[in-house]
């Protein structure tokens, strides 16, 4: 219980360590308080108790007085493949955190608590504040690595001319898609700032070419022309209603014998074991940011035969926790 409780403190941990850059004055290298202290520009008294408290955590090991960091807390790093650096900030940021000292009152309400805080929503506070938005954006894009490395061997995308990525934020899991398959043309499609890294990420990957940005407002429209239609974490950003909007909007985008792919975690009908316990607490935090949800398969088929959409197919992507959906229109 005592663990539970003081949960928020470990998060505060790795957030510390982030913020002072402890993963980076550390790199793969084992190093003294004193060594850390001076490479962070903090009092060796205090960096020494948080490196202590990192290590009891599991982000470091000690060995006769010098710290290194462990795989886990690797990853915490900026500069590694698989980096969780700007997904261990924007999660453990205050601003993601206000909400959630309310969760009592969003239980009791139904009202996203972030919207009562901050006297706007979620993604139109991210739109005045460009830095928070550009780490929000890197984060996505942090949380998308795994799946980016399974979804394009996950599905037979060759079938396609070309998929357009609904909400695809800076390009991360289009780019691997189209670079996997070469006879694919993408399209991206989001907000102006969401969309804000995907010109260097398509450079990167080397697949500019191929690609496309499209900047708008999924409920207002979403542009036809694409084959198919990916989508991925946007759906449990929404409530039933606004989801509905989305993939409405999708679906008249698509050929009739388009295909849409929803690339979401899916809930199991009972709590059981099989979904980890952090599946829930994103529930919880779609519920508390953005008034969105976590989705059961049932909940799924629901939503989009509301939306003019049958499911086909559920394909779980271990160990990433998502499923691809597939749909096709009615
Ligand atoms: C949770 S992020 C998911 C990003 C990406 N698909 C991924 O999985 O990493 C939701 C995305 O929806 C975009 N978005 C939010 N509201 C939007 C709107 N009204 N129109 C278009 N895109 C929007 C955001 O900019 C963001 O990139």
């Amino acid at each position: 219980m005592v663990d539970l409780v003081f949960g928020s403190m470990a998060a505060q941990v790795v957030a510390a360590c982030v913020k002072l850059g402890v993963p980076e004055a550390l790199g793969q290298e084992s190093r003294s308080a004193d060594e850390v202290a001076a490479a962070c520009g903090t009092p060796t008294r205090t960096t020494l108790r948080l490196l202590r408290a990192a290590t009891a955590l599991g982000l470091l090991s000690e060995t006769e007085g010098a710290f290194s960091a462990t795989p886990l807390g690797s990853l915490l790093r900026s500069d590694v493949p698989g980096s969780l650096h700007a997904f261990a900030r924007v999660f453990t940021d205050p601003v993601m955190l206000r909400a959630w000292h309310r969760l009592d009152d969003g239980v009791r309400t139904g009202r996203t608590g972030f919207d009562e805080v901050f006297g706007t929503t979620f993604f139109d506070h991210l739109a005045s504040e460009p830095d928070l938005s550009a780490a929000f954006n890197t984060a996505m894009s942090q949380g998308t690595h795994v799946v980016s490395g399974l979804l394009p061997d996950a599905y037979d995308f060759g079938r396609f001319g070309s998929v357009m990525d609904v909400g695809g934020g800076d390009g991360t899991l289009l780019a691997a898609v189209v670079r996997r398959h070469t006879g694919l043309r993408g399209v991206l499609f989001d907000s102006a700032e969401g969309s804000a890294g995907a010109g260097a990420v398509f450079d990167d990957a080397g697949v500019t070419e191929r690609c496309t940005i499209a900047v708008g407002d999924f409920f207002t429209d979403v542009p036809a022309g694409a084959e198919a239609v990916l989508i991925k974490s946007v759906l449990h950003d929404w409530d039933d209603e606004r989801a509905t909007t989305i993939l409405g909007h999708c679906r008249r985008a698509l050929p009739d014998e388009g295909r849409l792919l929803v690339v979401e975690p899916v809930l199991p009908d009972t709590v059981d074991g099989t979904a980890p316990p952090v599946m829930y607490l994103s529930d919880l935090n779609m519920m508390v940011n953005l008034g969105g949800r976590e989705r059961t398969r049932a909940e799924f088929e629901a939503l989009l035969t509301g939306s003019g959409f049958t499911l086909t197919d559920v394909t779980p992507l271990p160990p990433s926790g998502f499923c691809l959906l597939e749909a096709v229109p009615r």
